[in-house]
């Protein structure tokens, strides 16, 4: 099944928004596979956002992100990358529809509360960056047989 990598960023963490998040991804039906908090370094940001390199924010972003504990995921799923940009909404909480993460609980571009992975690469690449292998959980859900049609 697909996993993509999910990370509550400083800014959600401080406004005790964690449960709030978790429970959005659970509830949907999607499963946790990978879960830690970390006060990344800064290169450590920065290579996790080397694609905005060249982007005037970039090093504002990479302070922001190393500034205190993110909640780094990993969740699984039948179309959880894609979905799971849709629970998200959209880079921007000011475009993002009401009844996404960001319409709901953010305001500003720069504090968007939440990260998700853009796509199958960058899903892959970010769960390697963030997580050994040994950290993530491979099991069978009960729930499982009541969310996919299997027989
Ligand atoms: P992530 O899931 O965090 O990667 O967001 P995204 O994929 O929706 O957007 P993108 O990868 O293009 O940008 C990464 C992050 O940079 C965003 O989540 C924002 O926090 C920040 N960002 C993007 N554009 C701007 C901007 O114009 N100004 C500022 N201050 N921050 C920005
Ligand atoms: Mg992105």
């Amino acid at each position: 099944l697909e996993r993509t990598f999910i990370a509550i960023k400083p800014d959600g963490v401080q406004r005790g928004l964690i449960a709030e998040i978790v429970s959005r991804f659970e509830r949907k039906g999607f499963k946790l596979v990978a879960i830690k908090i970390v006060v990344p370094s800064k290169e450590f940001a920065q290579k996790h956002y080397h694609d905005l390199k060249e982007r005037p924010f970039f090093n504002g972003l990479c302070d922001f992100l190393s500034s205190g504990p993110v909640v780094a995921m990993v969740w699984e799923g039948e179309g959880v990358i894609k979905y799971g940009r849709k629970l998200i909404g959209a880079t921007d909480p000011q475009k993002s529809e009401p009844g996404t993460i960001r319409g709901d609980l953010a305001v500003v571009v720069g504090r968007n509360i939440i990260h998700g992975s853009d796509g199958p690469e960058t899903a892959k690449d970010e769960i390697a960056l963030w997580f050994s292998p040994s950290e993530l959980v491979s099991y069978t859900s009960n729930a499982e047989k009541w969310i996919y049609e299997v027989n």
